[in-house]
């Protein structure tokens, strides 16, 4: 009998025949799902050794994804939120893996508290992490305030990973990590003690490198900067690189106890100073390179003075990190010029658009819209890139005074940044607000 007709007959009725209908429409759509699926079986990656953290590991994607890792041989931290539920998937899975290594953690990821507490345990107990999942989300809920005033779906979708991936890392550990591997003795000039003994906690583990050190400085602050480069030049009277990476982004107009503007400081008075106050050890060092990490959007800022001690012309949102990044790269040019044959050069680079925690004080849609794009936009392994190429590039001697693209080549910067005469002017300027010319 054709199909037709048997499924035509009374014996099966149309409720049947739906039925049917169904079922072999969600068999088709599952055998086209196993067809785009990637071949899980045949990948013998073995991952004995290494430490991967799963958030939201208790139930769902999560808890597959724990599992196939943990069988793999990987140490697995379980992030979950509620104990009770982390308690019963660590127990599922080491009956399924008899795995005695896996961990549960406890972190809730729309509290940013939590997350910070979180990660303090998580950098103690597994100083090298190989995996992070940010597979943790909620979904229907309405719009409902955390205690920490955040909107509750977007602090766990989004805030949360965002913060944690980048407690984590930073463009800054990624080329610290990279020189000391290759057996340079790297100072880590933080402003945070608390954080930078745990950046170096995590790179002494992954270089086995004990000639680290962690200096504190706060580079909005003229006297904290000087403080700290009378210890450096103590410790160090002799430097080869030196990597002005630090900078805020996203803070309204506000001024620092010494009456800077805070962006302006950070971002470029104080690179400024630590630049000339480190300038004797890096000529004594022979040969000494320079690196101002800059951005694409000094293009998009304009030169005024004034904006230094907070006055001057206006800045819609954002235009005073536009602004400092042009006259870090213009600075760039003027010591460049003042250091021609010290065997010191001086360079900047765009490290390119980077997922990390620099967009933590942007408003709430610009953190959403770089969520969003966090996929094409680069990691901050990626984003060190250019500025270990400045750094370690043998091609580069001699080179000094150019701004260098994403992509590791030489461009042009902003028409402004090219003028010797603005940088001559901007460079009498900050040898003032920065006393440079009393002696020290
Ligand atoms: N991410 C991007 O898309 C992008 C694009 C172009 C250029 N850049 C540039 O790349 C560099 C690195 O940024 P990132 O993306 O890696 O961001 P990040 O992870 O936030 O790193 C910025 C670093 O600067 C430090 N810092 C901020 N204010 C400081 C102060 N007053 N004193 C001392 N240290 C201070 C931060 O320390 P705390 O931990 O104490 O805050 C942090 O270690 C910056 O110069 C940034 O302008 C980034």
């Amino acid at each position: 009998m054709p199909l037709w007709s048997l499924l035509s007959t009374q014996v099966w009725g149309p409720g049947s025949v739906l039925l049917i209908l169904v079922f072999l429409l969600r068999l088709s759509v599952r055998l086209w799902h196993k067809t785009q699926l990637w071949d899980l079986q045949h990948c013998p990656t073995d991952l004995t050794g290494k430490t991967a953290v799963v958030t939201g590991a208790n139930s769902g994607i999560g808890k597959v994804v724990s599992q196939e890792l943990a069988r793999r041989g990987a140490r697995v931290v379980l992030a979950c939120r509620s104990r009770e539920r982390g308690q019963r998937a660590l127990a599922e899975i080491q009956a399924a893996t008899k795995d005695a290594s896996l961990l549960l953690g406890e972190v809730d990821l729309s509290s940013m508290a939590s997350i910070r507490s979180f990660a303090r345990w998580l950098l103690q107990e597994c100083p090298e992490i190989h995996l992070l999942v940010n597979n943790a989300a909620v979904c229907g809920i309405p719009r409902t305030l955390t205690p920490e005033g955040l909107d509750l779906t977007f602090a766990t979708n989004y805030v949360g990973p965002f913060l944690l991936t980048n407690l984590l890392q930073g463009i800054g550990k990624v080329v610290s990590q990279e020189l000391a591997r290759r057996g340079a003795r790297v100072v880590l000039a933080c402003r945070s003690r608390e954080r930078g003994q745990r950046a170096l906690a995590e790179i002494q583990a992954a270089t086995k490198d004990a000639s680290l050190l962690l200096g504190e400085v706060d580079l909005s602050s003229m006297a904290s900067i000087r403080s700290f480069a009378r210890w450096l030049l103590q410790e160090c009277p002799e430097i080869h690189l030196l990597v002005n990476n630090a900078a805020v982004c996203g803070i309204p107009r506000t001024l620092t106890p010494e009456g800077l503007d805070l962006t302006f400081a950070t971002n470029y008075v104080g690179p400024f100073l630590l630049t000339n106050l480190l300038q004797g050890a890096l000529q004594r060092a022979g040969s000494a390179r320079v690196i101002n990490v800059s951005s694409s959007w000094q293009t998009q800022g304009y030169f005024d003075e004034e904006h230094l001690t907070g006055a001057g012309g206006p800045l819609t949102f954002n235009q005073n990190y536009y602004c400092s990044k042009l006259l870090l790269t213009s600075i760039t040019g003027e010591f460049a010029r003042r250091l021609q044959g010290t065997g010191v050069t001086v360079n900047s680079v765009d490290p390119g658009l980077v997922y990390t925690e620099i967009m933590r004080t942007l408003p709430l849609y610009y953190r959403f819209s770089f969520w969003i794009s966090s996929f094409f936009i680069k990691d901050p392994t990626q984003g060190a890139n250019p500025v270990l190429y400045l750094s370690l590039a043998k091609e580069l001697d001699g080179i000094s005074g150019k701004y260098f693209s994403r992509s590791c080549v030489i461009i042009p910067p902003a028409k402004a940044a090219q003028d010797p005469q603005v940088a001559q002017r901007l460079w009498n300027v900050s040898v003032k607000l920065t006393n440079l010319d009393k002696v020290d």
